[in-house]
């Protein structure tokens, strides 16, 4: 893939507020702080188009990013931050649901998960949501440079094993530090909007 164009389009926090269907989009799911908004950002070699930060929790809407005029990724809000009210659980639950079950362009979901922990209760929830509503899920273990290249093997497979993944190879290893793992996100993004 040869990103040519890539700009934000629009926060929504429900579905009056989602973009017209213009191509296919690929959702980025995954824990507060984990690495969301920065994984987008080396991807598409802009340095501050989603906005990435410190404060867990917050990304609180759904942005969406249009690629090349062409297909979008949408940046969800992260999970599992622990401070945030019960309002504000119940809230993210709500807009999750309403994406996933009505958005009709959604072709995948890249869930982000930090290479250096197994897997949260949250992630191995949402990761068995969306294979339960047959929604393809890719998996990417990111901030692989806060590890040594020695560990990613080990840490690899306890995610592979907690998600239930028959093969710790499919998931891709990422630093949106170093841009390790963006020329293997290119091939599989591309394979996604091949579908
Ligand atoms: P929310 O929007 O709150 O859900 O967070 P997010 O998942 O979008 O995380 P974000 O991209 O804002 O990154 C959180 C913090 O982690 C920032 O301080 C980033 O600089 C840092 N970070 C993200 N990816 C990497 C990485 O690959 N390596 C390193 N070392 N730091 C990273
Ligand atoms: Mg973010």
């Amino acid at each position: 893939i040869t990103i040519r164009k890539a700009e934000f389009v629009t926060s929504a926090v429900n579905i009056k507020g989602y973009p017209e269907l213009t191509g296919p989009e690929i959702a980025l799911a995954g824990r507060s702080n984990v690495g969301k908004s920065s994984l987008i950002n080396k991807f598409i070699n802009r340095r501050n188009l989603a906005r990435t930060g410190n404060t867990p929790g917050k990304t609180q809407m759904l942005n969406f990013y249009r690629i090349n005029d062409q297909w979008s990724f949408v940046d969800l809000p992260g999970y599992g931050y622990a401070k945030v009210s019960k309002e504000i659980k119940a809230n993210w639950g709500k807009m999750m649901e309403e994406y996933f079950s009505q958005r009709e362009n959604l072709r995948a979901v890249i869930q982000v998960v930090d290479i250096r922990h197994v897997p949260s209760v949250e992630d191995q929830e949402m990761h068995a949501f969306l294979r339960n509503r047959g929604i393809p899920v890719l998996v990417v273990a990111t901030k692989a440079d806060k590890i040594s290249k020695g560990q990613w093997g080990k840490h690899l497979s306890q995610i592979a094993k907690a998600l239930h993944i028959p093969d710790w190879h499919i998931i891709i290893t990422y630093s949106a530090e170093t841009g390790l793992g963006v020329p293997e996100l290119h091939e599989a993004v591309e394979e996604i909007l091949s579908m």
